[in-house]
C-alpha cells in the first residue's frame, strides 16, 4: 500500500490514474477503476454536454468513490467545463489549453488535474492554480512530446510543488516503483486499463495489443493531426501513407456531427470557433482529418475493422500479455510495486 500526495490530494486509495481516453473511458471503465481504489477520469471528447451530464449522475450510481471527467479545451468545450462545474465533479482533469476555470471548480471543492507533455507546460498549469499536473511521455498512447517518461518525470517534478503524475509508457509495479523514484507522486495508465475485460475496445484490437512488441508502434501526425502514437496496424499503416481526399473529410465531419447530436449551423459554428481560437485555432481543413482519424479510431474500438481502423496505444503493449479484470490490474501492481521497492532495498550495502 501507498500512501503519495496524490492518494491525500484525490483521497483514494492507491496512487493510480485511469487517463481519460475518448471511446474508451466510458462508465464502465471509469467506476471499475474507482471502485477498485484509483482514480476513474471519464472522457468527454465524444459527449454532447447532456449526455456528459448523465453519464456523471450514473458514474455517482455505480461508485461512492472519488472520479473525474477530461476534456479537451481545444474543442468548443465552455459547455463542458459549465456542466462539469454545475454537477460538482471531484476531478476537472483537462488537456489542450489554458485553465479558465480553476476558482469555480475550488469553489465547490474540487480538483483541477492539468495534462501537459513538456515541463515549462506543467509548470504553467500549476502556475495556473492546478492542484496537480500529469506528464505525458513520449512512449504514451496518443501525443506524447519528445521526451520520454525517463527524463520527462524528474525533470517536471523539480520544475513544480504541486504533485506530478507520470503518464506514459507505465503497465505495471515495476513502472510505478519508477516513477516514484522519479520524483512522481503516483502513475495514470491508458494502454493498460484499455486491455481489461471491462474495456470496450474491440477483441480484433486486443488481440492485436496482445500479439504487438515494443516496437509495434507508429508515432505521426496523420491520426489527427497532431503528433500521436498508435498500435501498428493495417489501417495505420495506411494512414500514414494516403492523403484524404476531400470526400472522407466531409463524410468523417457529417458522421462526427452526428456523434455531437449538432444540427449544421451549429456544427459548423464549433468549427469555425475552433479555427479562430488563437495559437490554439486549427484550420477547418484540418479539423476534417481530425474527423477522419476519428471515424477510424471508432471503426476500430467498435466494429474491430482490421481494414481500415485504427487505435492509439502506448509502446508498453509489448509488456501487455493479458486481459485481466480491472481490480486485479491494480491488485497486481500495487503489490509488484512493494515487491520492487523490497528488492531495490535488498541492493542497498548496509
Ligand atoms: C484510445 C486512446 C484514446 C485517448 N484519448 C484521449 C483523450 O480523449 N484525452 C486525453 O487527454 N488523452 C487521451 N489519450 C491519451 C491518454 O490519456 C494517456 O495520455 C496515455 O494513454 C498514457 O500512456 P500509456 O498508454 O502508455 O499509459 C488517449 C489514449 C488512448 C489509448
Amino acid at each position: 500500500m501507498f500512501k503519495t500526495r496524490m492518494t491525500e490530494l484525490f483521497g483514494i486509495k492507491h496512487p493510480l490514474m485511469l487517463a481519460g481516453m475518448n471511446w474508451i473511458t466510458d462508465i464502465n471503465l471509469v467506476t471499475a477503476v474507482s471502485n477498485a481504489g484509483g482514480l476513474g477520469i471519464f472522457a468527454t471528447a465524444r459527449c454532447t454536454p447532456e449526455e456528459m451530464r448523465e453519464s456523471i449522475r450514473e458514474i455517482r450510481k455505480r461508485t461512492n468513490n472519488p472520479f473525474g471527467v477530461n476534456v479537451v479545451l481545444r474543442y468548443d468545450s465552455a459547455d463542458k467545463i459549465k456542466v462539469a462545474i454545475e454537477e460538482k465533479v471531484p476531478v476537472l482533469n483537462y488537456t489542450l489549453g489554458k485553465p479558465w476555470f480553476v476558482e469555480q471548480v475550488h469553489a465547490y471543492g474540487g480538483k483541477v488535474l492539468g495534462t501537459t507533455a513538456v515541463a515549462k507546460h506543467a509548470a504553467k498549469a500549476a502556475q495556473l492554480g492546478c492542484d496537480a499536473v500529469v506528464v505525458t511521455g513520449h512512449e504514451a498512447a496518443a501525443h506524447g512530446d519528445k521526451a520520454t517518461s525517463m527524463v520527462l518525470i524528474p525533470v517536471a517534478a523539480s520544475r513544480v510543488k504541486v504533485p506530478v503524475i507520470a503518464a506514459g509508457g507505465i503497465y505495471d509495479g515495476r513502472g510505478l516503483a519508477a516513477a516514484l523514484a522519479l520524483g512522481a507522486e503516483g502513475v495514470s495508465m491508458g494502454t493498460r486499463f484499455m486491455l481489461t475485460k471491462e474495456c470496450v475496445l474491440h477483441d480484433n484490437f486486443k488481440n492485436l495489443c496482445l500479439a504487438a512488441s515494443e516496437q509495434d508502434t507508429i508515432y505521426d501526425t496523420k491520426f489527427d493531426g497532431m503528433w500521436g502514437r498508435a498500435l501498428k496496424s493495417k489501417g495505420a499503416l495506411e494512414m500514414q501513407k494516403i492523403r484524404f481526399g476531400f470526400l472522407e473529410r466531409f463524410q468523417a465531419g457529417l458522421k462526427i456531427r452526428k456523434v455531437l447530436n449538432l444540427s449544421y449551423g451549429d456544427f459548423l459554428a464549433m468549427g469555425l470557433k475552433t479555427a479562430m481560437a488563437g495559437d490554439d485555432g486549427l484550420s477547418l481543413w484540418s479539423q476534417a482529418s481530425q474527423a477522419v482519424g476519428a471515424v477510424r479510431h471508432m471503426k476500430a474500438i467498435y466494429e474491430g475493422d482490421m481494414e481500415k481502423g485504427f487505435v492509439f496505444a502506448g509502446q508498453n503493449i509489448g509488456g501487455i500479455q493479458d486481459i485481466p479484470a480491472v481490480g486485479e490490474v491494480v491488485e497486481r501492481i500495487i503489490n509488484e510495486a512493494d515487491r520492487a521497492i523490497e528488492s531495490l532495498n535488498k541492493k542497498r550495502l548496509s
